[in-house]
């Protein structure tokens, strides 16, 4: 299989010649802390290692269930918020066909608890009131509001919908192994669950159930998903050396960049199927990175759409900007641009050109344009989106988040500062045991 590789040359004008070998030794420390787990966090490590880890008969249990559950069910409600949806959206939106949604046939997944909309919420339950549905429920702590709202709601739909044994039937909740309302709730009913590792933290849990399951239900090939996370792995465990391990770049590029000035990144795409990805990954380096008032800020544009929104900014804004494109080289259609005899739009030029020729030419002259507007550019090139290249850049952005987290000197497993609009939220609802909080919250308001 062709491997992702990454390409830094396009910074190379904007940090000092060594700035990024100057990482090598600093990495070559994480990279130990890491496989020895001796670093900040190293409780939650466990995904270093999953992919080699996880076993055939895991696998196998998941597109079992996955099966029994497509053959009864039109939709699947994932429900679950940040880590316990994000991997699995990402993965489902860059596998499936663009107009999938509109078509019959197979299970399709609806995602419910990654928000507090009542609208939202409303009109799912209305959508579902006639449809075959079943539910997934993923709460790795099982006590996070946005997720126990939302199934609440669902559960009660489904067991009047198709009656409680049935509903029993349909349900599969994904927790921790003994802790949480969540695994009394799916303990008392009998519900077939999944377990989160005790030391694999949300957004580090696509290759879990967190992720496969749902996956799994949308039709798609889990096992190419972990065998190419699998095949990063061996790449970048078998040495830190720059030369030989992508993470490792990826890591020392950001930093140096981020040293000079560069605090914000753009997670870069030409194909609209990778805007979840974004969306996972931004969740990922956010979550890890941004503690201390440190980090680089992790942001996304989808292109070339946003060039006619966002480009503006990226070419004349203020330069603090790098981007991170990823580079796809093959779609996975073939589309020409016909002649017309009257050539009324001026696009004969283009006849017998395929739209990706079009995509490429916006690319490497936006990547251009951009290095000459001020804005440093690593690109990031995989042979085409498919469940194996996705594995792979799964398991080599959540090493370079480890290696790069390390490099800030945060702990980047943790997310303590999620915790700040919990506390507020949980006074101003009056939550029992915030009554203290709740005095003083509502005298500032
Ligand atoms: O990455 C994380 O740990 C978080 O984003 C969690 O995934 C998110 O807060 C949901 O938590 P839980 O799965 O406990 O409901």
């Amino acid at each position: 299989m062709k491997a992702l590789d990454i390409d830094i040359k396009l910074i190379e004008q904007f940090v000092a010649g060594d700035s990024v070998d100057n990482f090598q030794d600093e990495i070559k420390k994480h990279h130990e802390s890491i496989i020895q787990k001796t670093g900040k966090g190293n409780d939650f490590l466990g995904w270093v290692d999953l992919p080699a880890e996880i076993s055939g008969d895991l696998l196998q249990d998941i597109e079992e269930t996955a099966t029994a559950l497509r053959s009864k069910t039109d939709y699947l409600v994932v429900v679950g918020i940040g880590g316990s949806y994000l991997g699995a959206k990402a993965v489902i939106e860059a596998l499936k066909d663009s107009f999938d949604d509109f078509k019959s046939g197979g299970t399709k997944v609806l995602y419910a608890g990654q928000n507090l909309s009542e609208d939202y919420m409303a009109e799912l339950m209305n959508f579902l009131s006639d449809k075959e549905y079943g539910i997934c429920v993923i709460s790795k702590s099982g006590t996070t509001t946005e997720p126990a709202v939302a199934f609440r709601i669902l559960k009660n739909h489904l067991e009047h919908k198709v009656g409680k044994e049935e509903a029993r039937k349909r349900i599969i909740a994904i927790t921790d192994k003994e802790r949480g309302a969540l695994k009394v709730l799916a303990n008392q009913e009998g519900y077939k669950t999944y377990i989160v590792p005790d030391d694999v933290g949300g957004r580090y849990s696509v290759l879990t159930p967190v992720g496969l399951f749902p996956i799994a239900v949308s039709g798609f090939d889990i096992r190419a998903l972990v065998e190419g996370a699998k095949a990063m792995r061996s790449r970048c465990l078998a040495s830190p050396d720059l030369k030989q391990n992508p993470a490792a770049v990826y890591a020392a590029a950001r930093n140096a960049l981020y040293q000079k000035g560069f605090e914000i990144e753009l997670l870069i795409n030409f194909s609209p199927r990778l805007m979840y990805f974004t969306e996972w990954w931004k969740q990922l380096y956010g979550e890890s990175e941004g503690k201390e008032h440190k980090g680089i800020f992790p942001a996304g544009a989808n292109f070339t759409t946003d060039l006619h929104s966002m480009g503006q900014y990226i070419q004349e804004g203020r330069r603090v900007l790098f981007e991170t494109l990823i580079s796809v080289e093959n779609p996975r259609h073939e589309l020409s641009i016909p002649e017309d005899e009257q050539n009324l739009d001026g696009l004969n030029y283009l006849a017998g050109k395929r739209i990706e020729y079009v995509n490429e030419m916006a690319e490497k002259g936006t990547v251009l344009a951009h290095i000459d507007g001020g804005v440093p550019n690593i690109k990031i090139r995989i042979p085409q989106i498919d469940a194996y290249n996705l594995g792979q850049m799964i398991y080599f952005f959540e090493l370079a988040c480890a290696y790069s987290g390390y490099i800030l000197g945060v702990n980047p497993f943790d997310q303590p500062g999620v915790e700040a609009y919990k506390k507020n939220m949980f006074a101003l609802l009056r939550k029992p045991g915030f009554e203290k909080e709740s005095e003083e919250i509502y005298r500032r308001l």
